[in-house]
């Protein structure tokens, strides 16, 4: 049975060693966050904070902060499992004939067994209310210039407003007050074009903010997943068991019912106001901009909720091992629009966003571009600022060996391309303005003659078998 709740997660990490208990009073004023920082600068546990100034509930932080906790937390060690079954689906043919429906009914039904599926309650619903406060929630304050108070582990829920589909994604909410807050979704992200169709409708958008939930359906929220695939089917692939669902009691959206916390509300995409600063996940303080409103209409919870937040700041915090779980899960989806790709890495050190390396198989002139040229417009990969490709004998894993490449098989004039004017991370702090900015792509893949390269190939150097073999043999006579 995978993991259906962050109560059942706070049990398996403490299992494995994984989860330590603060019990002395802490402030979620500044003092929280930096305790959760130095642990995770120091690889340390996940921490349940149990006795927060002011407030009656627990904090969990850092809780996905190692691989051998999202190891735990997903129940599986190769993520790239994840992509490979999304991938899996898109090759199922549809049977024809009786036989052949019977002989596929195993697959079919392990595909609808992912399906979320809807309950009147759950135990989010154990306490529901119309009149609701965010001071109820020992939300944190992470840095000393932040604006303020904000939900970072926010699941924000939002269905497109023409069809239908369900969206989950993790945008900070900065507070203001008891029932108002700041929705920092980016321009480019699925919530904030729900909310751009219903702007266009002169409508505001129903949204609902979900704390905690099966760690399948967290991870789903921070996953680039595609509009068009509702993120509640993508959790239900993660966990290979579909999630429960129940409705909001004041809007019409569905929240996860294994949720801690739901506070329902909606967006007005017309009221905006000045968000941040936040200390961000680049390592500084993103400036003021304006971003819509929220307001708080209701709230469910358990008898005993638990908060769970994370804490962003310079690499390498919490998110830089989601990203690299994201980075792993998706491979097998890069592969199946781009076949010649073999690996991919974004380094934790350039947020993601900011950089990343493929290794190709390549066969044909000019390819590498091709790559580069794909994936900068393939979803938040289009926000990627630098990209590095390489062939596949490289390790894309391995900085050293990918600057090997980069020295020895790339011209810098030749072999980089500057594309100006193109969206980059809201979050960039070097582009010349917020949303736009340049690429640099470098192919270090080894030029061919078809490529004008006129030069003799040089071969790369090796040991002979013979001598390895011999050296191997004789290794313990070296004593060394
Ligand atoms: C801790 C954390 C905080 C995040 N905060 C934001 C944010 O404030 N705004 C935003 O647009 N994306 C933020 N992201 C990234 C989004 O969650 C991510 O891009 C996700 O894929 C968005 O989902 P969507 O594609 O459904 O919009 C954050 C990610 C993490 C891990």
């Amino acid at each position: 049975m995978p993991i259906e709740d962050i109560h059942q997660l706070i049990s398996e990490l403490e299992k494995h060693g994984e989860l330590k208990r603060v019990k002395v009073e802490v402030d979620s004023e500044l003092e929280i966050a930096e305790i959760m920082r130095r642990e995770m600068y120091s690889d340390g546990p996940a921490i349940l904070f149990e006795n927060v100034k002011g407030f009656d509930m627990p904090v969990l932080g850092n809780a996905f902060g190692s691989m051998k906790r999202l190891e735990i937390a997903l129940e599986m060690t190769d993520f790239t499992e994840i992509g490979k079954r999304i991938t899996e689906m898109t090759r199922m043919e549809i049977p024809s004939g009786f036989l052949n429906k019977i002989k596929k009914l195993p697959e079919l039904s392990k595909m609808s067994n992912s399906f979320p599926k809807q309950e009147s309650s759950g135990p989010v619903t154990e306490f529901t209310s119309a009149s609701a406060s965010f001071d109820e929630l020992p939300i944190l304050k992470s840095w000393p210039n932040d604006a303020g108070k904000f939900i970072t582990l926010g699941l924000v829920a939002t269905k497109h407003p023409e069809t239908g589909v369900r969206n989950l994604g993790t945008y900070r909410i900065q507070i203001l007050d008891k029932t108002h807050a700041l929705m920092h979704w980016q321009k480019h992200k699925r919530g904030a074009d729900h909310s751009e169709i219903s702007k266009d409708k002169g409508e505001k958008i129903p949204v609902a903010i979900i704390i905690g939930g099966e760690p399948a359906t967290i991870f789903s929220s921070i996953a680039p997943v595609p509009e068009g695939l509702d993120k509640y089917l993508f959790a239900g692939i993660t966990r290979k068991e579909g999630i429960k669902t129940v409705k909001c009691k004041t809007i019409d959206v569905d929240v996860p019912a294994n949720a801690e916390i739901v506070l329902e509300g909606y967006v007005d995409p017309s009221d905006l106001r000045d968000e941040g600063p936040f200390g961000d996940h680049t390592g500084y303080y993103t400036p003021v901009e304006p971003y819509p409103t929220f307001t708080l209409t209701g709230i469910m919870k358990r008898k005993n909720p638990i908060y769970v937040t994370t804490v962003v700041g310079k690499p390498i915090l919490e998110d830089a091992y989601i990203g690299k779980v994201i980075e792993r899960s998706f491979l097998p989806l890069v592969q199946m629009f781009h076949p010649e790709v073999r690996d991919f890495s974004m380094p934790a050190a350039g947020w993601f966003q900011g950089f990343a390396i493929i290794s190709i198989k390549k066969r044909y002139p000019g390819q590498a571009k091709k790559v580069m040229m794909g994936l900068w417009g393939m979803g938040q990969l289009a926000l990627t600022k630098m990209f590095v490709v390489v062939d596949e004998d490289i390790n894309v894993h391995d900085i050293n060996d990918v600057i090997w490449a980069i020295t020895t098989r790339a011209d810098a004039a030749r072999d980089t391309i500057i594309i100006n004017n193109t969206p980059t991370d809201t979050l960039d702090p070097a582009s010349p303005l917020v949303n736009l900015g340049s690429k640099m792509g470098i192919d270090a893949t080894q030029k061919t003659k078809e490529e004008g390269y006129e030069r003799e190939i040089q071969k790369p150097v090796k040991v002979d078998d013979e001598t390895r073999k011999l050296v191997d043999s004789r290794w313990s006579q070296y004593e060394l």
